[in-house]
């Protein structure tokens, strides 16, 4: 239960309302936005505000930009503004700053149901030093009456735009879209209904050590796939050659893999790192790939019976990476899914974002589709969980693949603050609003 004030319960009617969306999207390599949906997942709180009728001010950062003095289409927030007009339907004036005489002056003759989006708040220094000031200045230079959060992908952070801002005395509320995504989570990890199973991927595992301890203790299974996995491998004794993994926190592996295990003593539960692995040369989708069972006893032994089979169909070569995970782990992962009842995805099975790489049919894409179709209920199960979906790049992934979003459960716009938000942080930009 979110217990943070929103806009539901505010006066709001005429105001000028600040609201911190989090706009951090990709652009193509012509300068348009690429991905559009933490802008679409922003639209119910804009159109509930402009229904009241308020003006409205929209204030984002995008990217991490290194060069703060010049423009650049990919960091600042003019492309978005063009796309967010689009969907709105209604013209959004971009400002080329976040505070200063020339915001003044148009905020100041902002009318009901005008739309201002102010540049990258990120091409000033003080953002990420959480300054009193600056949140004075935009708040001033704003003219704002209200501070609505909305920008869930960013409210693990402690900056300007996200605490100091709404420790300035403005009533200091949350948006839609961060209700949404806070009551969600919150009910997944707190109150899911069971069977819960958890895939996890991605490529650092000390970012995620103490969400994977997490999984460990409130899931009953629990997948470890993509680079995250290789890790697991070095630390079970297999060798990994030249893939993607972190031989310095084998350790950290090794502590999960046993507190997983004495959780799998004790009760019904099943950690699954892979059986087999879809392994290349080189990432691309004309490269030569094969399986490589490092289970020892599966189809190996079945296609080169009675003979002894190569012990290189057993072992990943000092040049080949793992790129995905195989169809034994595949059709592992697929079966738990049929049983679960929740399902939280966070990270792709393999490679499904490489250049030349694209889609569910491609090489390194096989485990991921399996693990789609799995959830989706698409092979024909009888049963498919509510799936959540954290994570930046799985998004991408769900984004790239037509309709999928609208078959899972929810799909969160944050990647770091859905993963904080699961692991029991507190979340700065949650806290900071005013309690209901
Ligand atoms: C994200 O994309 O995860 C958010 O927008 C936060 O961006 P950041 O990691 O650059 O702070």
């Amino acid at each position: 239960m979110f217990t943070k004030k929103t806009i539901r319960d505010t006066e709001l009617d005429d105001k000028r309302v600040l609201v911190r969306v989090d706009y951090n999207v990709p652009s193509a390599e012509d300068g348009t936005i690429s991905d559009d949906y933490r802008i679409r997942q922003s639209l119910p709180t804009l159109e509930y505000l402009l229904e009241r009728g308020c003006s409205l001010v929209l204030l984002s950062h995008r990217g991490r930009p290194k060069d703060l003095g010049s423009y650049d289409p990919k960091t600042s927030t003019k492309p978005v503004a063009e796309r967010l007009s689009e969907l709105l339907g209604r013209e959004v004036q971009y400002v080329p700053s976040c505070i200063g005489d020339e915001v003044w002056a148009i905020c100041e003759h902002q009318a009901p149901g005008q739309i201002v989006m102010l540049e990258n708040v990120r091409y000033h220094d003080e953002e990420e030093q959480n300054s009193d000031e600056f949140a004075k200045a935009i708040i001033g230079s704003t003219n704002s009456e209200v501070f609505v959060q909305d920008g869930f992908g960013v409210v693990h952070r402690a900056h300007t735009s996200t605490d100091a801002i709404a420790r300035q005395g403005l009533p200091s509320v949350a948006g839609l879209l961060l209700e949404k995504e806070v009551d969600t989570i919150t009910k997944v990890m707190e109150n899911p209904d069971k069977p819960l199973m958890v895939i996890v991927g991605g490529a650092k595992i000390s970012d995620k050590i103490e969400i994977l301890e997490k999984f460990v203790e409130i899931a009953d299974f629990v997948a470890v796939v993509g680079a995250l996995a290789n890790t697991f491998l070095l630390a079970e004794g297999h060798k990994v050659g030249a893939s993607l993994a972190e031989p310095n926190d084998i350790p950290i592996a090794r502590n999960i893999l046993d507190k997983a295990h004495e959780k799998a003593t004790t009760s019904n539960f099943t950690f699954a790192i892979p059986r087999d692995v879809v392994v290349s040369k080189s990432i691309d989708r004309t490269s030569e790939t094969r399986i490589v069972d490092l289970s020892h006893n599966t189809w190996a032994d079945i296609t080169t019976y009675p003979k002894m089979p190569d012990q290189s169909l057993f072992t990943v070569a000092d040049d080949e990476m793992i790129l995905d995970i195989g169809p034994i782990s595949a059709s592992y992962i697929a079966g738990a899914a049929t049983l679960a009842k929740t399902a939280i995805w966070n990270g792709t099975c393999g490679v499904t974002e490489a250049k030349g790489i694209a889609g569910a049919h491609d090489p390194f894409a096989h485990g991921t589709k399996v693990l789609v179709e799995s959830l989706t209920g698409e092979a024909g199960e009888q049963n498919h969980p509510f799936v959540v979906v954290g994570g930046g790049d799985t998004v991408s992934f769900v984004e790239s693949q037509d309709g999928l979003r609208e078959q899972l459960g929810h799909v969160s716009t944050g990647g770091g603050a859905s993963l904080d938000l699961m692991a029991g942080k507190v979340l700065p930009g949650v806290a900071v609003l005013w309690d209901r």
